[in-house]
Parts: structure tokens; C-alpha cells; sequence
């Protein structure tokens, strides 16, 4: 038998990728050396290279090791299947200085992804574990660190179908949809926890921007942040049976950051969507009319114009949410309220439609639209929420209001809205409740 060293290296270097046809599968490096943990991604991006077109990428069930950046865009015709773990690296000096930009908020990716014709499934388990701990608890609980990368995103692809994808402590944001379209993730699974008191901040289920014809069907997201953030620039988009456990529920926003990129978002149906313990469940978050210049990572901005047309928020169940219905054009103005009538976002035709919870406290909604663009079409049919305490035979608690607030400030058509308004929402109103109205 012939045992030239080259020979032997190209057997070495080849063990990770086994080929067979246009089929790669992919074995972890640790198999090699001994369960040493050695950085999977060249031989994950040698089965992309041979296989991507016209192919299929086989993780099988094994972990690996993801110690950098990947950049599996560009596919065409492939099929990917993740049968075991990718495990991500707590390098976080690493992944902050390495990761992809993906323009909006300053924000970076770990793995740029998509292509044309692509799917990505999960098989029996098979999943992403971003270590986001780690990042948790380096980040206490500050708002959108930079270089703290978003986990997986769907960049510039067009139909994409995801199913089973599952996502256990990712390190900022678990998925991102952008610049593409036909992109469904079905059957998909986001968990956040924390185990040491710091909050995992920023860990939304998923995001969009920039993008049209999407789906979410089958879902469930555990954060401390957003479940489903609908973001600037998307259009039909339906999102279908999910379960926010914590975190802020379903959202439009946040939009109407940059002064010169307006945000259009319109043909968005929520249906069938489950709130446990949330802040929020189903609403609409703008930036006030004003640009603050702050020089924290995405922090800083306002003045966004565009328009949100055609979203229906129907048959919801929640359960204890601080507050369940909120449209504000200034989320991030701190109580000042600085531009909450001055926002450029144009609300049209908003719906809660069988919409069926309990409140944490005594306020159901509030509802405040930019003087500027007082909001047409906003409807409620068939909204019940009662407080969580009234459910219990309990009186609300340390307050004289002893039934459930329903704040409304420049809506057009309020008398046919449906809406039981029982106050005027003041001009700021946070989008975190943590008390009774007074
Ligand atoms: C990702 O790879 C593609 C080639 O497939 C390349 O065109 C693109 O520039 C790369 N993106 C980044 C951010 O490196
Ligand atoms: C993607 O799939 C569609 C439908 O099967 C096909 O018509 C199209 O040619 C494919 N695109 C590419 C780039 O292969
Ligand atoms: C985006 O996808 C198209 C094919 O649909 C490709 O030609 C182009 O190079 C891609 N852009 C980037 C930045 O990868
Ligand atoms: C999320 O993970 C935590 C910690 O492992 C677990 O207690 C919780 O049940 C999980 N949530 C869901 C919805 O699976
Ligand atoms: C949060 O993380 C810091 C380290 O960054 C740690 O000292 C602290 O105990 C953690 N927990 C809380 C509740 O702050
Ligand atoms: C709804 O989604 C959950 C996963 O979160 C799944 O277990 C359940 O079967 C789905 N139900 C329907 C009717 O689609
Ligand atoms: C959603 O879950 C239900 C129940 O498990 C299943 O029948 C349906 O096929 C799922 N939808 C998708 C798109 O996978
Ligand atoms: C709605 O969601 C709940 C909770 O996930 C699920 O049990 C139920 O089957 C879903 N119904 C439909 C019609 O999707
Ligand atoms: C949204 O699309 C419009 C064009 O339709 C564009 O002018 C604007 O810059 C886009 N906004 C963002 C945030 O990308
Ligand atoms: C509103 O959006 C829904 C869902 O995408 C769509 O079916 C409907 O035609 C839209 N209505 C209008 C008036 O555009
Ligand atoms: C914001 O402030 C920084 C530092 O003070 C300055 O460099 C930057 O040009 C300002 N940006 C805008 C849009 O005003
Ligand atoms: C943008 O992010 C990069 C790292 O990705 C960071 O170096 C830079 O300071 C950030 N910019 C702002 C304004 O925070």
C-alpha cells in the first residue's frame, strides 16, 4: 500500500467532508483530534463550495464547533439538513471585531445565509446553540452592544423555506430576514434564558427589514426581548400560530429611525398568537419626530418618515401581559415625550380582531397616533381583557381605578373604532408598564 504524506494530508483534510455526488456530508473535526474542540467552519464552508449549487449539505449528528464568521450566501438549488448541534464559540473579543455588518442599527451577523431555491431543516433535534450566556452575561443587559452578532441571516435570497429550525441561546437577535423574499420559517423554535440575573437583552425571535412575501407558521420564541419584529420595509408577511413566552409579544417597529430611509410596512396578518407573561403583545412602536443624536450602537435616531398599512393583529390569547395594545410614535423619547405628535409614520388600518387576555395591571391599551398623522381605520372587534387580579376575584391592586383603561389620543373615527377609549393617552406612555394607572 502506497503512504505518500500528501496522500495521507488529503485523507486528513477530506475526512470532514465526505461527498458522495452532489450530497456532502459533513463530520465534525473534533472526531479527529481527540474531542478537541477545533473550529469547524473551513470544512463547513468546503461542503458549501461543493455542494451549494444543485446540492445538499448534510450536518450530521454530531457537534460542531463554530469558532468564526460564515458566509453561505448565494446558494442555488440546495438543500441543507442539520441533524446534530453547532455549537458557537464564547470567543467574544472574536465574533465582535469578525462578524458581517448588516447595515440596519449597526447591527453584525455570525452567519450570513441564503440563496436561490434553498431550504434548511432540521432534523430529529438538530440545532444552533449560540452559547449566548456567555454574552448575557458579559452584556448586562444593555441594549444592542456593538458587534454582539445576530445569529442566522437570510440575506438577499429569494424562496427560502426553513423548517425546524431551532435556536437555543442565541447571541443577540436568533433570525434575521433581509433584503430577500419568499422566505417561510415554519416550525421554528427561539429560547433565551438567562440563569444569572442579567437579562439576554436583544435576543428577539426574529426580525425583518427590507423584505416581502414571508411566513411564520408554527412557532415558539422564549426571550426577554421581542418574539416578532416586523421591521421597516416588509410587505406581506403572514405570521401564523406562535407562542411569546416573556420578552414583548408581536411588533411593527421598531420603525422610523433614519430621516432618510423611510420605513413602509404594510399587508401584515398575526394570527393565532399565544402571550405568556409578556410586556406587550400586539403592537406598533415609531420613533418620534425628532432626531436625537445619541452615539450609543442604534440608539440614536427619529425622524423617519414611511407608512404602516393593512395590519391585522387576529385571535389572540395572552395571558398576565403588562400591556396588550399599543400604538406609540415614540418609543425610545424618554418621558419628555419629545415628537410624539410630530412623528412622520403614517398608521393606517390597524385591527385587533378576537383578541382575548388578561392584563397585569388595570390598562388594556393605549393608543396615542402623531398629532401630525392621526391614525384612520384603526378597529377593535371582539377585544376582551380583563385584569389579572378581576380574573382572580381580586381588586386591582393600590389603585382607584378599578377597571380597565383604555387610553386613546388622535385616532380618526374614534367613535367607530370599537374601541372602549375611557381616557386620553398621555403624550409619552413607555412601552414597558410596571404599575397600575392611577
Ligand atoms: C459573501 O460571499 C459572497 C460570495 O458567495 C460574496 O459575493 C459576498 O461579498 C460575501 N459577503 C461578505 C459580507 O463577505
Ligand atoms: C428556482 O426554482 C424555480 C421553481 O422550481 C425554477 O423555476 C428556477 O429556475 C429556480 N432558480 C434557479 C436559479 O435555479
Ligand atoms: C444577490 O443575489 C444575486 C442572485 O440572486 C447575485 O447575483 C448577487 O451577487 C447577490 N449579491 C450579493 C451581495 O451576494
Ligand atoms: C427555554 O429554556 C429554559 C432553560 O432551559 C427552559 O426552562 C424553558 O422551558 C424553555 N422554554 C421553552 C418554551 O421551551
Ligand atoms: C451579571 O453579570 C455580571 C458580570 O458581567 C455579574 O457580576 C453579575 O453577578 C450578573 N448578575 C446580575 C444580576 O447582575
Ligand atoms: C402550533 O405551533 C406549535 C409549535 O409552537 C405546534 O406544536 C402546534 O402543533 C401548532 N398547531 C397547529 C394547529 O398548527
Ligand atoms: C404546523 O403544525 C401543524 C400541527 O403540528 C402541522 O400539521 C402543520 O403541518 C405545521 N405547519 C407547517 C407549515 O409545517
Ligand atoms: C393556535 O395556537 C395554539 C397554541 O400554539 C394551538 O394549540 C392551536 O392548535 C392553534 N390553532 C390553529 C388553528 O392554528
Ligand atoms: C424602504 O423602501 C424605500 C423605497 O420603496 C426606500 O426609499 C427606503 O430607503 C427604504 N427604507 C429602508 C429603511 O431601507
Ligand atoms: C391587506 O392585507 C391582506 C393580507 O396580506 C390582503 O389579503 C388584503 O388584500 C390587503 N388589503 C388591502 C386593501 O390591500
Ligand atoms: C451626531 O453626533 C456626532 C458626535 O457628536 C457627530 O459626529 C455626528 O455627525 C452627529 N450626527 C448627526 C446625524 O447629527
Ligand atoms: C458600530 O459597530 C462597530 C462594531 O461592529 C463599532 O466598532 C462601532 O463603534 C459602532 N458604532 C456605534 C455608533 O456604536
Amino acid at each position: 500500500m502506497r503512504c505518500s504524506p500528501v496522500l495521507l494530508l488529503a485523507t486528513l483534510v477530506a475526512g470532514s467532508v465526505r461527498q458522495k455526488g452532489n450530497r456532502c456530508e459533513l463530520y465534525p473535526e473534533s472526531l479527529d483530534h481527540g474531542g478537541k474542540p477545533v473550529d469547524d467552519v473551513p470544512s463547513i464552508l468546503d461542503a458549501f463550495k461543493r455542494c451549494g449549487k444543485d446540492g445538499t449539505v448534510v450536518f450530521t449528528k454530531n457537534t460542531f464547533n463554530i469558532g468564526s464568521v460564515m458566509n453561505t450566501t448565494n446558494l442555488v438549488n440546495c438543500d441543507v439538513e442539520l441533524h446534530g448541534t453547532l455549537k458557537y464559540s464564547t470567543d467574544i473579543a472574536y465574533w465582535r471585531l469578525k462578524s458581517y455588518p448588516v447595515i440596519y442599527q449597526n447591527h453584525t451577523t455570525a452567519w450570513l445565509f441564503g440563496g436561490t431555491n434553498v431550504t434548511f431543516k432540521g432534523v430529529d433535534g438538530g440545532h444552533i446553540d449560540g452559547s449566548g450566556q456567555a454574552w448575557y452575561t458579559f452584556n448586562r443587559g444593555k441594549g444592542n452592544m456593538p458587534g454582539r452578532p445576530i445569529q442566522i441571516t437570510v440575506f438577499n435570497s429569494t424562496n427560502v423555506w426553513m423548517d425546524h429550525l431551532r435556536i437555543v441561546q442565541p447571541i443577540f437577535w436568533a433570525s434575521f430576514v433581509w433584503q430577500s423574499k419568499n422566505v417561510s420559517i415554519v416550525n421554528y423554535y427561539s429560547n433565551a434564558t438567562s440563569t444569572d440575573g442579567n437579562s439576554t437583552t436583544n435576543t428577539d425571535g426574529f426580525d425583518s427589514w427590507n423584505s416581502e412575501n414571508l411566513l411564520i407558521h408554527n412557532a415558539t420564541v422564549h426571550t426577554d426581548d421581542d418574539c416578532i419584529a416586523v421591521k421597516g420595509n416588509t410587505t406581506n408577511m403572514l405570521i401564523k400560530n406562535v407562542t411569546c413566552i416573556n420578552g414583548a409579544g408581536t411588533t411593527i417597529g421598531s420603525i422610523g429611525q433614519y430621516p432618510d430611509m423611510p420605513d413602509y410596512v404594510s399587508n401584515i396578518v398575526f394570527d393565532n398568537i399565544t402571550c405568556i407573561s409578556t410586556s406587550g403583545c400586539a403592537y406598533i412602536k415609531t420613533w418620534q419626530g425628532d432626531y436625537l443624536n445619541k452615539t450609543t450602537n442604534g440608539d440614536g435616531g427619529g425622524g423617519g418618515g414611511g407608512r404602516v398599512k393593512n395590519v391585522t393583529f387576529q385571535n389572540y390569547r395572552f395571558k398576565n401581559v403588562a400591556l396588550p395594545i399599543q400604538i406609540s410614535q415614540c418609543i425610545y423619547a424618554g418621558e419628555g415625550g419629545h415628537g410624539c405628535n410630530t412623528s412622520k409614520l403614517a398608521i393606517e388600518d390597524v385591527r385587533w380582531v378576537n383578541y382575548t387576555g388578561t392584563s397585569r395591571y388595570n390598562i388594556g391599551a393605549s393608543i396615542y397616533c402623531s398629532a401630525l398623522h392621526p391614525c384612520p381605520g384603526i378597529k377593535f372587534e371582539n377585544v376582551n381583557i380583563t385584569g389579572i387580579n378581576a380574573t382572580l376575584g381580586l381588586p386591582y391592586w393600590n389603585t382607584k381605578i378599578q377597571y380597565e383603561v383604555f387610553q386613546c389620543a388622535n385616532i380618526l373615527g374614534q367613535k367607530c373604532s370599537g374601541i372602549g377609549c375611557n381616557r386620553v393617552a398621555p403624550e409619552f406612555f413607555s412601552q414597558t408598564v410596571r404599575k397600575n394607572i392611577q
